[in-house]
């Protein structure tokens, strides 16, 4: 009975602290919450360069991050999803004598259902240790890459587009993200040869994600396009093969300076 009043008193003051923000909370300007969504080589990191630089003098306090962006737990599973074999083989290196310790199989691929659930834990971390403290003191956050990301890889590319899979992610986060969903996303939009042509110019890496190929990524861009039709409000679809100019100045600008009133 005692436990069960415990758990009863930590539910609700867990919905109090998560879902409702406080008075004082609604009152205090809050930053402006902005991520860029598209396939690999889309232009993301040139855009927001330019779109830091920008805001940096119109004087807006704003932080770049990209998931997990400085968070220990995200940090840490990033590095396993990324690069599995190194991260496996150091941590039987290290711990190799520890009785705590089994030594993992470093060529044992990870589930698709975990790859869905270690994303989703990074993010929890990111959220609530970047995104949420950052805009309460009025910092606006540019997210390269965000929830938009996990539904078009796990969800488009992976399960190619599994109504189930799809309405598993979109409740995950909701639970995750709590009101954190970004006031705008911009969608860089291109084909994967464009992608290839343009990662093939600069070396793409060598990490686990670039290894899938064309059906997967075309996947993906259906899936971003599906997201992008389900919240038209928020999520802005950019032909991504204009120039770095024409798109910075006339697709993305114009929504910038209207959410600061610029
Ligand atoms: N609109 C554009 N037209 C032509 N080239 C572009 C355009 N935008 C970016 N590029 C070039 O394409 C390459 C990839 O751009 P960028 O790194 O910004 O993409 P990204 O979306 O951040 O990629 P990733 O997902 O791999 O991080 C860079 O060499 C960049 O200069
Ligand atoms: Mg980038």
């Amino acid at each position: 009975m005692k436990h069960q009043m415990f758990l009863l008193i930590l539910a609700e003051s867990f919905i109090k602290e998560q879902l409702i923000p406080t008075p004082k909370e609604c009152k205090m300007k809050k930053g402006v919450f902005l991520s860029f969504e598209g396939i690999d080589g889309c232009g993301k990191t040139t855009q927001i360069m330019n779109l830091e630089d920008y805001l940096k003098k119109k004087d807006v306090p704003v932080i770049t991050a990209r998931e997990p962006g400085g968070t220990a737990l995200g940090g840490g599973i990033r590095r396993m999803l990324k690069y599995p074999e190194e991260t496996y083989k150091l941590l039987n290196e290290r711990y190799k004598n520890n009785k705590d310790f089994v030594l993992l199989p470093v060529e044992q691929l990870r589930t698709f259902e975990s790859e869905i659930f270690l994303f989703l834990a990074a993010r929890a971390e990111f959220v609530n240790y970047i995104v949420e403290p950052n805009l309460n003191k009025g910092v606006s956050v540019i997210a390269d890459r965000f929830a938009d990301s996990t539904r078009a890889y796990q969800g488009g590319g992976i399960a190619k587009s599994n109504p189930r899979i799809i309405e598993l992610i979109n409740k995950n986060h909701d639970f995750i993200l709590k009101r954190y969903w970004p006031d705008k996303t911009f969608f860089l939009d291109i084909n994967y040869e464009v992608s290839k042509h343009r990662l093939g110019l600069i070396n793409a890496g060598n990490d686990d994600f670039e290894k899938r190929k064309k059906d997967f990524f075309e996947g993906i861009i259906r899936e971003y396009h599906n997201i992008a039709k389900e919240n038209p409000k928020r999520v802005v679809v950019i032909n991504g093969t204009k120039s770095i100019d024409d798109i910075f100045n006339n697709d993305i600008l114009p929504y910038v300076n209207s959410i600061y009133g610029f």
